[in-house]
């Protein structure tokens, strides 16, 4: 795993940004959430991505009706494809049969040429896409419950008198490490801890992101926030550089 430590968000989207036109992608895996927001409007901007492209989601919530905002792939059309005018693919969540679904997304990504960058961002609680903790590091794209804690920090994404969806597709930890290269962005305070089990605590499945530290081309863009819980001599430059 290769860090880049940064000061902040803004620095973190435009790092990603360099690498990404560095790659040059004709497969895109792209997270939602907070923290790639930024990100994705540089993409937009600089017009980073070929239309060529193909942009393939990390996972996708099941039970949301086909027009509702806070599906990922509109989330995602909203963020960057539409704008760069790509194409997206995503699990089929409203499939009668799930199961099938899961595996037909894993062939599709096959199909396609497998990912060439993935975009992740990192759960309170460690989880990679909606990869729980306690999931198996050989899971390919499944069904998933997804955790309180995890419900509750999405639940900012919905109106008030809405609960996220209790369910979700997710790619899983094995779809997640064939991607040829890996940037895990993390920002903010409030993942400290994730980051600092990812980056220093044992391989394990209690902390999903782990999974990825055998990943040959693994970069993680973490600001001085995020680092925060780390040993101070892992992150003395931040201390220097980061106002208190
Ligand atoms: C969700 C997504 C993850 C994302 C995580 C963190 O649960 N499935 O892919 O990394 O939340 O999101 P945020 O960037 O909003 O903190």
């Amino acid at each position: 795993m290769r860090l880049i430590e940064v000061r902040n968000p803004d620095e973190a989207k435009t790092v990603a940004a360099d690498l990404i036109q560095t790659y040059r992608p004709r497969v895109f895996g792209a997270a939602t959430g907070a923290t790639p927001e930024l990100l994705y409007r540089e993409l937009v901007d600089r017009r980073a991505l070929d239309p060529s492209t193909t942009v393939c989601l990390l996972d996708e919530y099941i039970g949301l009706s086909t027009n509702h905002p806070q599906r990922y792939r509109h989330v995602i059309e909203r963020q960057l494809a539409t704008a760069l005018g790509l194409s997206v693919v995503s699990p089929d969540v409203d499939a009668d049969d799930l199961a099938r679904a899961c595996c037909a997304y894993d062939t599709m990504l096959d199909e396609v040429g497998g990912i060439d960058v993935q975009i992740l961002g990192i759960g309170r609680n460690g989880h990679i896409a909606f990869n729980e903790p306690g999931t198996l590091f050989e899971t390919a794209t499944h069904v998933v419950e997804l955790a309180a804690t995890t419900r509750a920090d999405n639940a900012r994404f919905f109106v008030t008198d809405e609960r996220p969806p209790t369910h979700a597709i997710t790619q899983g930890i094995a779809s997640i490490r064939r991607a040829r290269h890996v940037i895990l962005i993390a920002t903010g305070r409030a993942k400290a801890d994730a980051v600092a089990a990812m980056l220093d605590g044992p391989i394990s499945t209690s902390v999903p992101a782990t999974a990825l530290r055998d990943h040959a081309n693994v970069v993680v863009i973490a600001d001085c926030e995020a680092l925060a819980a780390r040993a101070v001599t892992n992150h003395q430059r931040c201390v220097t550089t980061c106002p208190t």
